[in-house]
């Protein structure tokens, strides 16, 4: 049986960093599920389709096939065959992906690839709805969250770091409006699962929060 440690938490949070070095740490596989939903937008706005268009994205998710390689460890995601892991970190991805992730027939046709990987490998996977919905199962779950101020300005380093200009009053607005619909949507929204440990990053540096789950993992064995 494989070993699942479910992440879930806001936009910003720091999941994949976090995720990613406590993969490292276990020799796991780090599964990066907004990648996923990052690509079904893509190849919505791709085909044109508005995010308020159900009928058009529940056909289109018939039509389109999304799956996962390990290169070196580092999880490339290909979009009928294309691998789109590039095109994926933008900011009209993130928005288009939050807009369309609501609808049960993006959700479904994703979880069952997420499933997939968890049941094959020891894996630490990120997302909204891994310790609700996908993993309910998982050896450890964590609820990782941080205080809005401290997630856009985050985010903010990391883009200005990257040269690319930005406002912090706008990004936190974008991360607001991000939490409320993810936190508010019918099907699978983010929230915390009952049995999830939950950890506020907003004054620990990665390597204290990656820590922090390890040893609560040790207390699981
Ligand atoms: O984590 P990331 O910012 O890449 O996710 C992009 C969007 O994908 C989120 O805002 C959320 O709407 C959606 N998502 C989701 N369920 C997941 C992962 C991401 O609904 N498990």
């Amino acid at each position: 049986m494989s070993i699942n440690i479910a992440i879930d938490g806001p936009a910003g949070a720091g999941k994949s960093t976090i995720a990613k070095l406590v993969a490292k740490k276990l020799g796991f596989v780090y599964v990066d599920t907004g990648a996923m939903y990052r690509a079904m937008g893509i190849y919505f706005m791709k085909k044109g389709i508005s995010p308020d268009d159900e009928a058009s994205i529940g056909k289109a998710c018939g039509d389109v096939d999304i799956s996962i390689v390990y290169e070196d460890g580092v999880q490339q995601v290909f979009l009928n065959r294309e691998n789109v892991t590039g095109l994926l970190r933008t900011e009209d991805a993130g928005k288009m992906a939050s807009a369309v992730s609501g609808y049960l027939s993006v959700r479904e046709k994703l979880v069952e690839l997420q499933q997939k990987l968890a049941a094959s490998e020891n894996v630490v996977m990120d997302g909204r709805d891994i310790g609700t919905v996908v993993l309910p199962k998982a050896d450890l779950k964590v609820y990782l969250t941080a205080s809005v101020e401290t997630r856009a300005k985050r985010r903010f380093l990391e883009l200005t770091e990257k040269g690319i200009p930005c406002n912090i009053k706008e990004i936190e607005k974008d991360i607001e409006e991000r939490d409320y619909r993810d936190m508010h949507r019918e099907n699978s929204p983010l929230r915390r699962a009952e049995d999830a440990v939950y950890l506020d990053s907003s004054d620990m540096d990665i390597n204290q929060v990656a820590e922090e789950i390890l040893e609560k993992l040790k207390s699981k064995e």
